[in-house]
């Protein structure tokens, strides 16, 4: 049998079965690239500025922040009072999950998120059970989703796949919104607009002036790279990057923190948490992404552990993507009534902020206002 076999490396977009539709779709792409960022930027956002596809915390501005914050407050509200009513507010609107990546929470955040609206839904899990097997390429996949669906939320392992996605709609007469549910290493933003949602709450509302500690696996997590960045445009920020040196802080993102936002404070630390603690407001825990490639034994001084709370500001918040793993020390989840440890609701917070999104999106947000 004639079967097409994708090696999940970092690139692998699959272009076409035959050499000329690879050679031609991948050239159209690249030139689409060569254009770089503001090119990026005009398919990414709306004439007034808003996001019309979820591709990047680049594209985030604080007025799109401050509304996503409200939305998702609204929502929270409206649906304690009257859950029959936001059940029906994007019932005429369909989404399909196309998860090309192994995922538990975020597919489930956004699945829930769906359902909270009315959205109606399908997904794909796993390209075994799709027309790759027969040798479609991915341009034609996109736009045949498109054919059906309002809005594709996608996960896949190449870094480019989401602005790939995106691209692909340009170019067709059916663009809908698509949503980076975690793309290769680079980017996760709608994980960053939870965790802003996360810490802002916690902070009554504050995001600027303060410092957060990022610790694990700087390198390769995209959470990181996409919660740094839209932090970066808040005030007198400082951003701790904790880790063995050889999961340090990626260039990319440094470069773009210090290129867009020179009053953002970067410090780089590989001395572990407990020197630090006691200076961070936030400390953002992650786990080894050795999906990417083993680095070496994860050293004790980056886990946290349950005495380092004794050294944690009593307004601090410790806060983790998920999964955890060893970086976490399983006490901290038998501790009772400690309001700083948030991993759990940001976890929730996901499903809101989702919801909050589509809201957005669907050009339903107006029913949602004035409601608080
Ligand atoms: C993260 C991811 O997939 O990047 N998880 C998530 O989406 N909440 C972090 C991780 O896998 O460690």
């Amino acid at each position: 049998m004639y079967f097409f076999k994708r090696a999940f490396n970092l690139e692998n977009i699959f272009w076409g079965a035959n050499q000329e539709t690879k050679t031609f779709v991948k050239k159209e792409f690249n030139e689409f690239l060569s254009g770089g960022e503001s090119q990026i930027r005009d398919l990414c956002l709306r004439e007034d500025g808003m996001p019309r596809h979820i591709l990047s915390s680049t594209h985030f501005n604080k007025k799109f922040l401050d509304y996503i914050y409200t939305l998702t407050k609204s929502l929270k509200l409206f649906h304690r009072g009257n859950p029959k009513y936001v059940s029906n507010l994007c019932s005429d609107y369909s989404v399909l999950n196309y998860f090309q990546q192994s995922s538990s929470r975020t597919f489930l955040s956004f699945s829930m998120a769906q359902s909270l609206l009315g959205v109606r839904k399908e997904e794909v899990r796993s390209i075994e059970t799709s027309s790759f097997t027969k040798g479609e390429s991915d341009i034609d996949s996109l736009r045949t989703i498109s054919s059906y669906f309002d809005a594709i939320v996608c996960r896949h392992p190449s870094s480019y796949y989401h602005l790939f996605a995106g691209w692909v709609m340009s170019c067709s007469e059916r663009e809908i919104p698509i949503i980076n549910a975690g793309c290769g290493i680079k980017e996760h933003p709608t994980q960053a607009l939870l965790d802003y949602f996360t810490i802002k709450e916690s902070f009554s509302g504050r995001v600027n002036g303060l410092t957060v500690g990022f610790v694990g696996d700087c390198l390769r997590g995209r959470t990181v790279h996409s919660l740094a960045k839209l932090l970066s445009l808040f005030d007198n920020i400082t951003l701790v990057f904790i880790s063995p040196s050889e999961l340090s802080i990626d260039n990319d993102t440094l470069t773009y923190i210090r290129e867009n936002s020179p009053s953002t404070k970067i410090v780089i630390k590989r001395d572990g948490i407990e020197p630090n603690v006691s200076n961070l407001d936030v400390v953002y825990m992650t786990r080894i992404q050795d999906e990417w490639g083993k680095k070496g034994v994860y050293p004790e001084e980056f886990c946290f552990k349950k005495r380092l709370l004794d050294k944690f500001s009593p307004d601090g918040i410790l806060m983790h993507p998920m999964p955890k793993r060893e970086e976490m020390d399983p006490a901290l989840d038998f501790i009772k009534g400690d309001k700083r440890l948030v991993y759990w609701r940001q976890q929730r917070n996901g499903m809101w902020v989702r919801a909050a999104l589509f809201a957005y999106l669907f050009n339903r947000g107006n029913q949602l206002e004035n409601l608080n």
